[in-house]
C-alpha cells in the first residue's frame, strides 16, 4: 500500500462563530470538534499527520498538544482553502502516495468512510476523488457540478448561479488526493470568485482540464458531512452525537426517560437497568453499574458507580467511587476523591472531599467533610464540619468504626475519634477522642428564669 498522508484544515477564522476561541476547539458532545477528524484519520494509521494552523495558532496548538503524532504547518495570512493544503507543500511535495485532506470542522466523519474513499481512489486511478452528499437543505455547501454524469467543477454557494443553487449534491470537503501532481495544480489557483480566495474546489475543474481523473463517493448519511460554521450547527451535532450514544446505551438495556434532555459522553460506560431521568449529565471517563437510578438534574464527571447506586436529584459528582448500594442525594456535592463504600447514605446538603466513608456510615444532613477517613457504620449528625485546613494546610480527620458524631460538631484537624466514642452535640473536638468515650464541649447550660416576661415589660416603656 502506497504512504497516507493526512492534512487537516484548521486556519479559519471561524467568523460565523463569532468567538475568540479557535473555532475547531468549541466541543461538540463533550470533546473539542477537531478531536474527531483527528481520531477518524487514525483509523487508517496514516504515515503522517499534519494540521494547517493559522487563526489564533498557539491556542490551538495548545489544545492539541496530547496528540504527539501531529505535525503543524502555519498558514499566514489565510487566503482561502487552496491556499492552505499549498501551506504543506515543503512536507509533502515530492512524495509518492495520497494526501487525505479533512476540514477541523466536519465531526461526524467515521474512519469507515475515509477508508471507503481511500479504497475509491486506490481502485479508480484517479488523481482525486471528493466525498459527497445529496441534501434536501445544500445552503452553504459547494455544489457538485456533473457533464454527462462526471463532475465537472464545484461551485460555491456565493458563486452559484440560481440554477447551480438548486443542485442537492455537495461537496464533503474531504478529498483524497494523488500526490505526484497535487502542488503544481494547486500553485495554478487563482482568486477570480466572490470571496477573492484560493478555492480548494477549483482543483476539480483544473484536473478536468488537465485530463486527469476525478471521481466521487456518495454518503448515504449526509449527517456525516455536517460542516460545523455556526453556533447553531455545533448544538445542531452534538445533539446527533448523543442521540447516537443514548440509542446504543438504550438497546444496551439503560432506561432513558427522556433523551433529548440526557447528556452522555462517548466513553461513558451505563450497565443493564439502570433508570437515567431527565436533565442528566454523565461526563469524561464515568462508569456506572447495574440496577442504579440517577435522578433528574444530576452531573457526574470522572467517577465510577458500582452497581445499585441511588443518586437522588441535583447532586454534584465528580473523581469519585461509589460502592454498591450507595444512596446519595438530594443536592450532594461529591468532590474528588471521595470513596463512599458499600450502603454508605449521603443526605442532602453533604459536602465531601478527599474523605473515604466505611461500610454503612451515613451522613444525613448539611455536613462538610474534607480530608476524612471514616469507618464503619459511623453516624455524622446534621451540621458537622471537618475544619481540615488551618490557612495554610490541610489535616486529616479520622473517624473510626461506630463512633457517633452529634450535630453541629466541629472536628479541628488533626484529630481522631476512636471505635465506637460518642461526640455531644455542639461540641468543637480539638483533641482525639479515646475509643469507647464520650467527649462533649460546650459550657454547662444556664436558664434565666422569668426572662421573657421581664423583656416584654421593657419594650412596653
Ligand atoms: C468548504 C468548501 C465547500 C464545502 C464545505 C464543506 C471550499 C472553497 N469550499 O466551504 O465546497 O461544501 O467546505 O464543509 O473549500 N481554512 C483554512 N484556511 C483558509 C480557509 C479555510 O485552513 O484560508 C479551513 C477552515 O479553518 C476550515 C476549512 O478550511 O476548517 C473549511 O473552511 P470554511 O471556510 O469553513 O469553508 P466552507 O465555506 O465551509
Ligand atoms: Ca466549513
Amino acid at each position: 500500500m502506497s504512504d497516507l498522508h493526512v492534512v487537516i484544515l484548521a486556519a479559519g477564522k471561524g467568523t460565523r462563530m463569532k468567538s475568540g476561541r479557535p473555532k475547531v476547539l468549541h466541543q461538540v458532545a463533550g470533546r473539542p470538534m477537531i478531536d474527531y477528524a483527528i481520531v477518524a484519520a487514525r483509523s487508517l494509521s496514516p504515515t503522517t499527520t499534519t494540521v494547517v494552523v493559522g487563526h489564533m495558532k498557539e491556542l490551538l496548538q495548545k489544545g492539541l498538544e496530547r496528540y504527539p503524532e501531529l505535525s503543524f504547518v502555519t498558514q499566514e495570512p489565510q487566503l482561502g482553502t487552496g491556499h492552505a493544503l499549498l501551506q504543506t507543500a515543503d512536507l509533502l511535495e515530492g512524495k509518492n502516495g495520497f494526501v487525505l485532506m479533512l476540514s477541523g470542522d466536519v465531526p461526524l466523519l467515521t474512519g469507515h468512510t475515509l477508508a471507503a474513499l481511500l479504497r475509491k481512489q486506490e481502485e479508480s486511478g484517479v488523481a482525486a476523488t471528493v466525498l459527497t452528499s445529496s441534501i434536501d437543505q445544500p445552503y452553504g455547501y459547494g455544489r457538485i457540478v456533473r457533464l454527462r454524469g462526471k463532475v465537472s467543477r464545484i461551485v460555491e454557494e456565493r458563486d452559484a448561479s440560481p440554477a447551480q443553487r438548486k443542485i442537492k449534491e455537495v461537496n464533503g470537503g474531504v478529498y483524497v488526493f494523488s500526490l505526484p501532481p497535487l502542488f503544481d495544480a494547486l500553485r495554478g489557483l487563482a482568486t477570480a470568485n466572490a470571496q477573492g480566495e484560493y478555492y480548494l474546489t477549483d482543483l476539480i475543474s483544473t484536473y478536468r482540464r488537465r485530463k486527469l481523473g476525478v471521481e466521487t463517493v456518495l454518503l448515504e448519511d449526509s449527517n456525516e458531512i455536517r460542516g460545523i460554521n455556526s453556533r447553531s450547527e455545533l448544538a445542531e451535532a452534538s445533539r446527533i452525537v448523543r442521540q447516537k450514544k443514548n440509542e446504543e446505551l438504550m438497546a444496551a438495556g439503560v432506561t432513558i426517560e427522556d433523551p433529548a434532555t440526557t447528556y452522555i459522553d462517548e466513553a461513558v460506560i451505563v450497565g443493564a437497568d439502570t433508570v437515567i431521568h431527565p436533565g442528566v449529565h454523565l461526563e469524561g471517563k464515568t462508569e456506572i453499574g447495574q440496577a442504579c437510578e440517577i435522578h433528574a438534574g444530576v452531573r457526574i464527571i470522572n467517577s465510577t458507580l458500582d452497581d445499585r447506586v441511588t443518586v437522588q436529584n441535583f447532586c454534584v459528582i465528580n473523581g469519585s467511587r461509589l460502592g454498591p448500594g450507595v444512596t446519595v442525594g438530594p443536592f450532594v456535592h461529591l468532590r474528588p476523591e471521595s470513596e463512599l463504600h458499600e450502603s454508605v447514605r449521603i443526605g442532602n446538603f453533604v459536602e465531601l472531599k478527599k474523605s473515604v466513608v466505611g461500610k454503612g456510615s451515613k451522613a444525613g444532613h448539611l455536613s462538610y467533610l474534607g480530608d476524612a477517613v471514616i469507618g464503619e457504620g459511623v453516624n455524622i449528625g446534621a451540621g458537622t464540619i471537618t475544619c481540615n485546613y488551618d490557612g495554610e494546610q490541610k489535616h486529616q480527620t479520622v473517624i473510626e468504626d461506630g463512633a457517633f458524631i452529634g450535630s453541629d460538631t466541629q472536628l479541628v484537624a488533626p484529630v481522631t475519634v476512636g471505635k465506637g466514642a460518642y461526640v455531644g452535640s455542639g461540641a468543637t473536638i480539638r483533641e482525639s477522642v479515646p475509643a469507647g468515650s464520650l467527649a462533649v464541649s460546650a459550657g454547662k447550660q444556664r436558664n434565666i428564669e422569668g426572662w421573657t416576661d421581664r423583656k416584654k415589660v421593657k419594650s412596653k416603656k
